[in-house]
């Protein structure tokens, strides 16, 4: 199965955990399709943990609790695809899910053939209750055979929050995405952590196999089953979506579509940053400056204050003779965050310029030769595009 772009969609977990039902799965689809998220591409809508029994049927099959999913999966999956979507579920390695729930391990092939049988389109497949003296790694490759067993193209989304370095060795699996990282909750210091902790690591993600960051939590605002920490604004969600879109990771929205606020609705389904995170060449970018910031603004002691470790700009080509810049700010304060472009290959004496305009507002920010200097707010970011032209 070939998967050229990051895959895109909405997942049960973030906001919802154990509180799913057919009626919600629906109200969201309905949703998605009618707010413009399935036309910007957001295509996938997974159930997450917690929509089976407790104990297998007679048969051996996973059951569908029948009070959250009266009529079984197979008519969810049939009306997720009537609006024009694909359907994803989730399983997991181990004995039992992270949740408690009957898993696959030892049940690949007949888990795969009814995942098959129900329509699914995309497995995403945890790693709890593994037992401890069976073999991680192996036990991928029999899902990831298990799925190719039944005839059917079936999206493999391994999770194993980066044990044993997947970046190494999900691709050759024929994963097509793999958690690098642990559960991702509702605040500033959570995602930036979870982000900046694969920047080494994204040169391995790219097409057919992407790095996955976790799902997004752009728009929960503090509410549901990821919310821990201090909540978020517009500023560090928009500051998640960019590092999230730069970086080429999966979207994976876990908010409430059904009560979106209205920025964090425009933010998620922004041209710009889509078509950046979709780029069809499917690049990661390079970290072009990763280092201190400075805040000289009136209240700094001495007139000035630094911030190690809290500057980031990433600098990312793209088909069309484009690139895109992304510069965050990861400081409690704000400040310039640099972009030399001798360190994207730009010398001073190359006799070319970068033209810039804002990723999201498409302003255009005019050209700039040598160097661009940005002011960040704090915790905050800019995306800009950018075309080389004769200085
Ligand atoms: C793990 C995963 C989460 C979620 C829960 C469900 O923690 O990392 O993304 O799927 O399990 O229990």
């Amino acid at each position: 199965m070939l998967l050229t772009t990051p895959p895109m969609g909405w997942n049960s977990w973030n906001t919802f955990g154990p509180h799913i039902s057919d009626p919600l799965i629906r109200e969201m689809a309905v949703t998605m399709k009618d707010r413009g998220y399935l036309a910007a591409g957001y295509n996938y809508i997974v159930i997450d943990d917690c929509w089976s029994l407790r104990e297998r049927g007679r048969d051996g099959r996973l059951v569908p609790d029948p009070e959250k999913f009266p009529d079984g999966m197979k008519a969810v999956a049939d009306f997720v695809h009537s609006l024009g979507f694909q359907f994803g579920m989730y399983s997991c390695a181990g004995v039992q899910t992270c949740a408690g729930y009957p898993a696959s391990y030892d049940h690949e092939f007949l888990d795969a053939q009814t995942f098959a049988e129900w329509g699914v389109d995309y497995l995403k497949y945890d790693f709890c209750n593994f037992p401890a003296n069976a073999d991680g790694q192996n036990r991928y490759a029999t899902m990831s055979m298990a799925l190719k067993s039944t005839g059917r193209d079936i999206l493999f989304a391994a999770c194993n929050w980066g044990t044993d370095k997947p970046w190494k060795w999900m691709k050759s699996l024929g994963v097509h995405m793999y958690r690098s990282t642990g559960d991702i909750q509702d605040n500033f210091r959570s995602f930036s952590e979870i982000a900046r902790s694969q920047l080494d690591n994204f040169c391995m993600s790219g097409p057919n196999c992407f790095n996955d960051i976790d799902m997004l939590t752009v728009g929960m605002y503090g509410k549901g089953n990821v919310a821990l920490g201090d909540t978020c604004g517009d500023t560090e969600y928009q500051t998640q979506f960019a590092l999230w879109c730069m970086l080429g990771a999966p979207l994976m929205l876990g908010a409430d579509l059904r009560s979106m606020s209205e920025a964090s609705e425009q933010l998620v389904l922004s041209p710009g940053l889509l078509r950046i995170n979709q780029d069809p060449e499917g690049r990661v970018p390079q970290v072009v400056y990763r280092g201190r910031m400075i805040y000289n603004g009136p209240d700094a002691p001495g007139g000035w204050e630094e911030f190690p470790d809290t500057g980031l700009t990433l600098f990312k080509h793209m088909s069309d003779h484009e690139f895109a810049v992304g510069l965050f700010n990861f400081a409690p304060k704000p400040g310039q965050v640099p972009f030399i472009f001798a360190d994207a290959g730009l010398p001073a004496t190359s006799g070319y310029a970068l033209h810039f305009s804002d990723a999201i507002t498409v302003e255009d920010l005019g050209i700039r030769r040598d160097y661009l200097n940005l002011m960040v707010p704090s915790h905050g970011s800019r995306v800009l595009r950018c075309r080389i032209e004769k200085a």
